[in-house]
């Protein structure tokens, strides 16, 4: 499988090809879609349908969305106008009587990203249904789904007991009618909680082909991983592992480090100084706690430059990993900024 990892800034959007070969099929996987926010695509960041088109690329055979939050899904309704998406996975399904419904964005402090992110999901929702296009709800339970012969996702079961409830907590704060009660007091508390709680719900991704291992927690940090979890990944040969919550400092912690043991980790956000991403502790925890060096690779403008060995501004990070060799990665570049391509 190819992995692509596009330079969307502040956000995450993912996309995995898998080739034909005898008689199976090619697939095609995007895995969230960034943010809509225009002030976030400087040079060389990419909206993730402007990348798609220039791969030629018209044709979703899966879209997961791990979590909804603004930087994960916004970009999903210009998609759905140049990209035929064939069905849609999500972590939490809203009711229905609710999409497309908007809730005041400044009613309740300190949920305010919640809020704006649930708004941009209800269109989704609405815009999806109008389409046509079949909207799932996915629980991280074990299982596994086989995408083509060769490709399988499996949905781990990542969570301590304790954050099971956020779903079911989520479809509580409608009413009958989809609309949110903002001046109510439990409402407004419970929406305060959600809004801390949102990332730890994203959905864990395992993609397996031939072998080769892909690990996505979205924006589900090591803190949040269930000992179960930490023993099923530890008898896993992961390749590359995409930190999670754009390595921000709690991004990972030494438990779950040394659970992953990945060959490569790829951090994917942008690196201004506001959100603490590509924060040099993570890296400094992930090189402690393993007796190597995994390679460490970023989307974005780097913080932490001592930890990468490419210094270059890239449209993507695109990572072949074919079966029974060595990984190679690749860079979309930037003419005249990128000077060098590596094999690890
Ligand atoms: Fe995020």
């Amino acid at each position: 499988m190819k992995i692509h990892f596009v330079n969307v800034g502040n956000g995450d959007a993912i996309l995995l090809q898998s080739e034909a070969h005898n008689n199976s099929l090619a697939r095609t996987i995007l895995v969230d879609t960034g943010t809509a926010r225009e002030s976030e695509y400087t040079e060389p960041r990419i909206r993730i349908s402007k990348y798609l088109k220039a791969k030629g690329i018209r044709k979703l055979d899966l879209l997961i969305l791990s979590h909804p939050h603004d930087d994960h899904i916004a970009m999903t309704i210009p998609l759905m106008d140049i990209c035929e998406i064939s069905e849609i996975w999500v972590n939490h399904l809203l009711p229905e009587a609710a999409w497309g419904k908007q809730i005041d964005e400044q009613s309740v402090k300190d949920a305010e990203f919640l809020i704006s992110s649930l708004n941009v999901y209800s269109r989704i929702l609405k815009m999806a249904r109008e389409r046509g296009i079949p909207v799932i709800e996915k629980k991280g339970d074990g299982s596994t789904y086989q995408l083509s012969d060769f490709l399988s996702v499996r949905l781990m079961n990542h969570l301590k007991i304790e954050d099971h409830s956020f779903g079911k907590r989520l479809q509580k704060i409608f009413d009958s009618n989809g609309n949110v009660l903002t001046e109510d007091n439990a409402v407004r508390e419970e929406l305060i909680l959600l809004n801390r709680e949102c990332n730890a719900s994203s959905l864990a991704l395992i993609f397996t082909e031939n072998g080769r291992q892909l690990l996505l927690t979205g924006d589900s940090c090591g803190e949040n991983w269930s000992s179960g979890f930490l023993q099923e990944l530890s008898q896993m040969d992961i390749d590359v592992f995409k930190l999670p919550h754009h390595g921000q400092n709690d991004s990972i912690n030494e438990e779950g480090a040394v659970a992953v043991s990945p060959k490569i980790v790829v951090t994917t956000g942008n690196s201004d100084w506001k959100s603490d991403y590509s924060y040099p502790a993570s890296y400094h925890l992930i090189k402690n706690s393993l007796n190597y060096s995994p390679q460490f690779l970023f989307s974005d403008k780097k913080r932490s430059e001592f930890y990468f060995n490419v210094t270059s501004l890239v449209r993507a990070l695109i990572i072949d990993l074919p079966e029974g060799t060595d990984s190679i990665v690749e860079f979309d570049e930037i003419p005249d900024l990128v000077t060098e391509n590596r094999r690890s």
